[in-house]
């Protein structure tokens, strides 16, 4: 598959609909959890400009372990309620930080990181893990960011069984 990295001449409206269109056609087919997260985070740091991670969490037990990634060798565990990646999972909501060390209890992987965005990932109600995206730029998430990565999360999750990759119950 040949992708086009976002450039200011792609907006960023046509770059997660084409990102989108990637995600289906990966997802065709195919609901094994591990193959279609390693997948969608090759994607996701291919496809989208000036990141320095992008990867997921799943939640075994009361905490978030480390899954498939592009990027820097990472954290492997994360206490819920800890960190960025903790904060989004216990309180189930997207997370975006425009400047990490503004951010209390932010979890440094790479020094580089400056800005990030955090999605919970939930099906059917039951919380499974994030999707976590770190960038070496200030303020690199913005709305259009966070609707296209809800977005890309929503195709996922539906196709998708996680059944032996995460096995964390936390209501
Ligand atoms: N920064 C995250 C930790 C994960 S790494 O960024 C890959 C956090 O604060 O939870």
């Amino acid at each position: 598959m040949h992708i086009v990295q976002t450039t200011a001449a792609v907006s960023k409206t046509a770059a997660y609909r084409q990102l989108h269109e990637h995600l289906s056609a990966l997802f065709v087919g195919e609901r094994d959890g591990l193959a279609n997260t390693a997948n969608m985070a090759a994607l996701l740091y291919e496809a989208l400009p000036n990141l320095n991670w992008a990867g997921f969490y799943f939640l075994r037990g009361r905490e978030l372990v480390l899954g498939p990634f592009q990027g820097r060798v990472a954290c492997v565990r994360i206490a819920l309620g800890k960190g960025v990646c903790g904060t989004a999972a216990e309180r189930r909501e997207t997370i975006v930080v425009p400047d990490v060390h503004a951010f209390p209890g932010h979890i440094a992987c790479d020094a580089a990181s400056r800005s990030e965005i955090v999605i919970p990932l939930l099906q059917n109600g039951r919380l499974l893990g994030v999707l976590d995206l770190d960038s070496p730029q200030l303020a690199r998430f913005d709305d259009e960011d966070r609707a296209g990565l809800v977005g890309a999360v929503d195709l996922l999750l539906p196709h998708t069984d996680f059944a032996r990759i995460a096995d964390g119950v936390f209501a």
